[in-house]
Formats: structure tokens, C-alpha cells, sequence
């Protein structure tokens, strides 16, 4: 049998729905990082539920939408720096733990973030 998804482990769609929520709420009020989200809130956040599905093993909604994802090819047009790498995965550490899951299961999703979030860096 084939082993579950982190998408599956962690709650789903519902589980995506609550931290995308939470995610932003702190993204769009952050000092820092707030500058750079100037489009639609709820439409960002759809956008990286869809993502995040995939991304964690779920079925591929984001590409069957939008391509592709080339993520850091999708962030060249905004000016990310180290300091905003920090700031997004603060925010992102929050509304994990902010989940009904296991500590384990928190680390486990919070984990798969740091990489990907350096990746983005670009200026
Ligand atoms: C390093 C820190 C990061 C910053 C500062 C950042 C910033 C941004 C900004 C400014 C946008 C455009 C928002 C808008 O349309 O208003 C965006 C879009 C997006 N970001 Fe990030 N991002 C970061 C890291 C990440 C990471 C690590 C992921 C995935 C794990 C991610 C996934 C996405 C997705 C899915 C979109 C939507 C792309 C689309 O337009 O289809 N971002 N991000």
C-alpha cells in the first residue's frame, strides 16, 4: 500500500484552507513583508492552497490552473531579500502551530518551508 501523503497526514484541503487563512492574515499585516503583497488577498491565498496541495503531495491543482509552477521564476518580479525570507517563514511558523496536528507533524510540515523560501531570495 502506498504511504499517505503529508497533504493526506496533515487534514487536507481543510487543514490548507486553515493555514493559508491564518498565513495571510499575518503576511498582509506584517512591518516587513506586507509591502509586497499589493494584489488580491483571497486570490493569494487560493493561489497557494492550490500550491501547497501539490506540494505536499496532494493531487496537482495549482499546475492543472496556472502551468507550470516555476516559483522562483513567479517571484523575480518582486524584491526579495534574506530579511523577507525570515519574516515569511516566521509567519509561516505561526500559522503551522497554529494547526490541529501533532508537534511532530508541525515539524515535519514547517520543515519542508526553509529551503524553498531561500530559493525565492533574489535580491
Ligand atoms: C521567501 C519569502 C517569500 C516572499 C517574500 C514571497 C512573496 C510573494 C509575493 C510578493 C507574491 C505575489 C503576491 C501577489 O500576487 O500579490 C508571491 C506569490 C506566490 N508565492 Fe511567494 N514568497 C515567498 C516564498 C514563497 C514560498 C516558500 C512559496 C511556496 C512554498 C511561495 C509560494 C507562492 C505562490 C504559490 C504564489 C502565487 C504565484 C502565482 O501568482 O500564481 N512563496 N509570493
Amino acid at each position: 500500500m502506498q504511504e499517505e501523503s503529508l497533504y493526506e497526514r496533515i487534514g487536507g484541503d481543510e487543514a490548507l484552507r486553515q493555514l493559508t487563512d491564518c498565513f495571510y492574515d499575518l503576511v498582509f499585516e506584517h512591518e516587513l513583508i506586507s509591502r509586497l503583497f499589493k494584489s488580491d488577498k483571497e486570490l493569494i491565498k487560493t493561489k497557494q492552497r492550490l500550491f501547497l496541495t501539490q506540494f505536499l503531495g496532494g493531487p496537482e491543482l495549482y499546475s492543472d490552473v496556472y502551468g507550470h509552477p516555476r516559483m522562483r521564476a513567479r517571484h523575480l518580479p518582486h524584491t526579495i531579500t534574506e530579511d523577507d525570507a525570515i519574516a515569511w517563514l516566521q509567519c509561516m511558523s505561526q500559522a503551522v502551530g497554529s494547526l490541529p496536528i501533532s508537534k511532530d507533524l508541525k515539524d515535519e510540515l514547517f520543515n519542508r518551508f526553509p529551503r524553498t523560501a531561500f530559493f525565492m531570495v533574489n535580491s
